[in-house]
């Protein structure tokens, strides 16, 4: 949208509009909503076989249309920021709180990548996780690594927690929504 058009687009949109981060105009329930993606039903099942819960749905639908680990190595990250798993977990949360890789090194970061083929320990590391760290200051660990664990009260760890606990709302709001193709989504800034 051209900026110009943006600016006198403005005095005629009701009060639900508001500016994204980006600039651009977008209604407030727009940021959010459902599509279809096939086959995402089975993927669900398979985490929920692995003793998955309707939060880690919530967070690996946040994360991934399809909910796999088919994307970037390390999602183009490195060290303690490095990424695996359908949740994007980072090396740092895992070394310090995940059974698995506990009192790892940053250099030790590649042992991570088995989280992307493992489902089962993928959901146990998160399930360790939270439960080390506790929901808040996990979140802000997840979303920031350890400066998040370090001030966990920023708008974007917040806004982002926001979007998972509402798409989890979601998952919730019907048995249906955690086996059928439906993907709900959020549109938070990717970091
Ligand atoms: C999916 O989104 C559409 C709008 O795009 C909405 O009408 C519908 O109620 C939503 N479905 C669910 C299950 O939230």
């Amino acid at each position: 949208m051209q900026l110009i058009s943006v600016v006198s687009a403005m005095a005629l949109v009701p009060a639900a509009f508001s500016y994204s981060v980006a600039g651009r105009l977008i209604a407030r329930d727009d940021d959010r909503g459902n599509e279809t993606v096939s086959g995402l039903g089975s993927r669900k099942q398979a985490v929920l076989d692995v003793g998955g819960t309707t939060r880690d749905l919530a967070i690996a639908m946040l994360e991934t249309k399809t909910m796999t680990t088919d994307y970037t190595y390390g999602d183009g990250k490195t060290g303690d920021g490095t990424n695996f798993g359908i949740f994007k977990q980072n090396w740092y949360m895992l070394r310090t709180s995940a059974s698995e890789f506990l009192g790892e090194t940053v250099g030790q970061v590649d042992d991570g990548a088995i989280l992307n083929s493992d489902l089962g320990k993928d959901v146990q590391a998160r399930h360790d996780g939270e439960e080390h760290y506790g929901y808040d200051v996990w979140f802000s660990g997840h979303r920031d690594g350890q400066s998040g664990v370090e001030d966990p009260d920023t708008a974007d760890i917040t806004g982002y927690k926001d979007a998972v606990a509402w798409i989890q709302e979601q998952i919730e709001s019907d048995t249906k929504f955690q086996t059928d193709d439906t993907r709900f989504w959020v549109d938070v800034q990717a970091i």
